[in-house]
Parts: C-alpha cells; sequence; structure tokens
C-alpha cells in the first residue's frame, strides 16, 4: 500500500506535497476554505469606513468597519465583470466605486449604484442580488482580525482552544495590549507557504545552525560565542494543539536583541505582566502559528500571514506589534529591532529565506520529489515537563522536538481528507 502523504507513525512527510499542482488545487478548497484565516491587525481599521485590503489564501479581500463598529470581510471581485472593487491597500470611504464600469457598493457590501440602470437596464436588475460576496465567519481577537469562508466552522476562541493560553501570554504581556507599527512588510519567497508555517510551528531546532552567523554579529564583536548561544541548553517547551497549532518557548528574564531600551521596559512592567498571566506566561519567549498560516514572534515582536501563491511560492505580510503605553524611544527601539532582525532585510529573515527557498529549487528535481522528509524528532519520547510548567494541552519538556510539526501535518492530513462541513465539529475539539 503506498505510503500516506503524512505518515505519524515513522513521522515522514512526502515532498509531493510542496511541489504538487494538484494538492496545492485541493489546500485552497480543504484548507484555505475552511480555516481561520489571519487578515490584519485591527488598529489597520480602525474607524468607521476604515477598510483594509489583504487576502485569504489566493482570494483577495476587503476588511471593512461598519458603522456600528463591527467588521465585514467581502471578496474583493465585482458582481458584474470580476474587477477588483477596491484598489487602494487601506484608506477611509464611504462606498467602493468598481473601476471597470463604475458598479458602487456600500460600506455593507451592498450593491448602491448602477450607472444607467434605467436607460440601458431597463431598470431590469435585481440590486439586492448582487452585493458583495461576504465571508460568513469574522472574529476579532485581542487586536487580531481573523475570518473564515467556512459558515459552520467553530467559534474562533473554541477553534483555539488551549493555544489562547499560549498565544495570550504574547498579545497580554503588556498593560493596555499591542498595536501594529504602522505600514507593513511584504515580501514574495519562492518556497510553498507550509515550510516557513511549519516552521514557526515547532521548529527551533534550525535556529542553533541556520542562524549563528546572525546571532553572533547581533551581539557585537566582544561577544563571547560560548554565551550568545541561547539554545546551548535545551531548557523550554513545545506545544502542539489537535486544530494543527504549535508554539516553541522558552522562560527567560530577558528578550532577544531590542537592546537596552526595551529591555528595560520589559523588566519595569514584569511585575503587573506576572499578576495577569503568572510567573511562566509573563516570561515567554518563542515561536508559534495558528494553523494555517498565522505566526509570531513573542521576542521579536513579528506577526505575519504566509498568503499562498502556488504550490513554490508565499506572499509574505509581517506587521511589527508594539505595546501601545510603551513611550516613544521605546516603540522606536522595537521598530528598529524588527527591521535589524525579522523585515525583508533582516538579518535573520534572510538566514531563513535561504534554506527555504534552496530546499523548493531541490524539488524541482524528479528524484527530490519521490524523497520523504523527517520530521520524526522525540516522536515515541515526548515527555511532559518536570519542572513545574502548567501550560494546558499536549507539551513536550524541550524546546526541540518536531511533535508540533506532526501535529500540524496530522491537521493538514484531516482537513484535506474530510468532506466539506465536516471537519470542524466541536466534539472533535481536544481529541488527540
Ligand atoms: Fe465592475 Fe463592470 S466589472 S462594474
Ligand atoms: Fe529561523
Amino acid at each position: 500500500m503506498e505510503q500516506k502523504l503524512f505518515d505519524p507513525t515513522d513521522g515522514s512527510v512526502s515532498t509531493e506535497i510542496y511541489a504538487s499542482p494538484a494538492i496545492y488545487e485541493q489546500e485552497l478548497q480543504s484548507i484555505f476554505g475552511r480555516s481561520w484565516l489571519f487578515l490584519c491587525p485591527s488598529s489597520e481599521v480602525v474607524g468607521t469606513g476604515s477598510f483594509y485590503s489583504t487576502y485569504m489564501g489566493e482570494d483577495p479581500v476587503i476588511v471593512a468597519r461598519q458603522k456600528d463598529g463591527s467588521l465585514k470581510v467581502f471578496l474583493n471581485q465585482c458582481r458584474h465583470r470580476g474587477m477588483r472593487v477596491c484598489t487602494a491597500d487601506a484608506g477611509v470611504t464611504r462606498a467602493f466605486t468598481c473601476v471597470y464600469h463604475g458598479w458602487v457598493y456600500g460600506l455593507d457590501g451592498g450593491l448602491a449604484g448602477v450607472p444607467h440602470l434605467a436607460d440601458a437596464y431597463f431598470n431590469d436588475l435585481d440590486r439586492s442580488r448582487f452585493g458583495l460576496h461576504e465571508a460568513p465567519r469574522v472574529a476579532e481577537y485581542k487586536g487580531l482580525v481573523f475570518a473564515n469562508w467556512d459558515p459552520d466552522a467553530v467559534d474562533f476562541t473554541d477553534y483555539l482552544g488551549d493555544m489562547a493560553w499560549y498565544l495570550d501570554a504574547f498579545l497580554d504581556r503588556w498593560d493596555g495590549g499591542l498595536e501594529a507599527i504602522p505600514g507593513v512588510h511584504k515580501w514574495v519567497i519562492n518556497t510553498n507557504w507550509k515550510l516557513p508555517s511549519e516552521q514557526f510551528c515547532g521548529d527551533l531546532y534550525h535556529s542553533e545552525t541556520t542562524h549563528v552567523s546572525a546571532l553572533m554579529a547581533l551581539a557585537g564583536d566582544d561577544a563571547d560565542p560560548d554565551e550568545v548561544d541561547p539554545f546551548k541548553s535545551l531548557a523550554g517547551y513545545q506545544f502542539s494543539s489537535p486544530m494543527g497549532h504549535g508554539h516553541g518557548f522558552s522562560i527567560v528574564e530577558y528578550p532577544d536583541f531590542a537592546g537596552p531600551v526595551v529591555d528595560r521596559y520589559r523588566v519595569a512592567t514584569l511585575p503587573s505582566a506576572e499578576a495577569r498571566l503568572g510567573y511562566y506566561r509573563a516570561r515567554m519567549r518563542g515561536h508559534g502559528t495558528v494553523f494555517p498560516n498565522f505566526s509570531f514572534l513573542s521576542g521579536y515582536h513579528t506577526v505575519r500571514a504566509w498568503h499562498p501563491r502556488g504550490p513554490g511560492q508565499v506572499e509574505v505580510w509581517a506587521w511589527g506589534l508594539v505595546p501601545k503605553e510603551a513611550p516613544a524611544d521605546v516603540r522606536d527601539a522595537w521598530r528598529k529591532s524588527i527591521l535589524q532582525t525579522f523585515s525583508p532585510a533582516g538579518y535573520i529573515e534572510q538566514d531563513d529565506g535561504v534554506n527555504l527557498v534552496e530546499i523548493q529549487r531541490i524539488l524541482a528535481g524528479r528524484r527530490a520529489r519521490q524523497s520523504r522528509f523527517n520530521v520524526a524528532m522525540a516522536l515515541g519520547h515526548e515527555q511532559a515537563p518536570v519542572d513545574g510548567f502548567d501550560g494546558p494541552g499536549r507539551v513536550h519538556n524541550s524546546m526541540f522536538a518536531e511533535m508540533a510539526a506532526r501535529g500540524f501535518y496530522s491537521r493538514w492530513g484531516e482537513l484535506m481528507r474530510a468532506a466539506p462541513g465536516q471537519n470542524e465539529s466541536p466534539a472533535r475539539l481536544g481529541a488527540d
């Protein structure tokens, strides 16, 4: 019998899943058509009429703040002949006017105006039937906007499940919460979307090798190489969710390389964070992915969506998030740190890009596409925390493992096999 695309018994993955156009096409329906997808920070759509253009999978969408303060998400496709009805990246408006023939849609997505409705259409066009297609499910979660095309999807907080406990350690760490630094970084990497998304979900193992030069450069000329390596001890944890989410992290007093201004602010705010979140969550630093394609780094304060662009390309949209109540010098130090590390020009981002692009290039080869990758680290050796760490769900007592990667691919396989409408029953939540 042919081996599964992902085989949880030996932790192996078929390389087909990164290269096959047929699998990619199915993903757009089975994964991106019914998962909760990250759209933008709430701070991009604040007042009535503010809108933001982004994507759900390959589908362009508009996020629009309504008069009642709620958000609606529309497919950015005119109901006449399919042009984008919004060609701006963001702004404030009362209506969206298609640039092709001039159909006008209200902020609520309804078709409000049609040029020559009386003399060319003879008033024979039922405008109520031609509003913009709307994503049926939208959620704002602690300053982040998500949406889902599946009307039967579980609520977003149920979708997060235990992952909320870990994600909140990042989002609730600061008094007053987080907001986006104005502007978004967008860039293209010639790699399959799952490679970076799964890496953020469960691969801290690469950091010690891939990023060693960058970490030494950021630490400065006088740094002792032995002291630069944050991974010399594997002290930390990995969390894996049955919904495909994952998080790898350590418990630290100081963050990465944002500098002394940020360090002082972090120390000053530690007591209130600890009162809110407890000892461990006030000190967590690591990376995570909310399945399928939203990732964050709690040390470096970047969040991003990995928008798929065919089997061999991903378009990254990344924001820096900073505490709303932090003084201007702290926010600016964070901004510069993000530029230096995790941005298109960042040292560390580029290290990752080299690996991701090369892996995809190799998969152009016929023999290479018959290989299987190994995500078997710690398979059969998963061990609960031994030192009092009390996070919920399935947690392994080391920051190096591929348990979360296996969880990511298990969930991916479930959705690819499941019939529409049968993938998200609440009874499924919590099952392993
Ligand atoms: Fe939009 Fe014709 S395509 S008005
Ligand atoms: Fe990396």
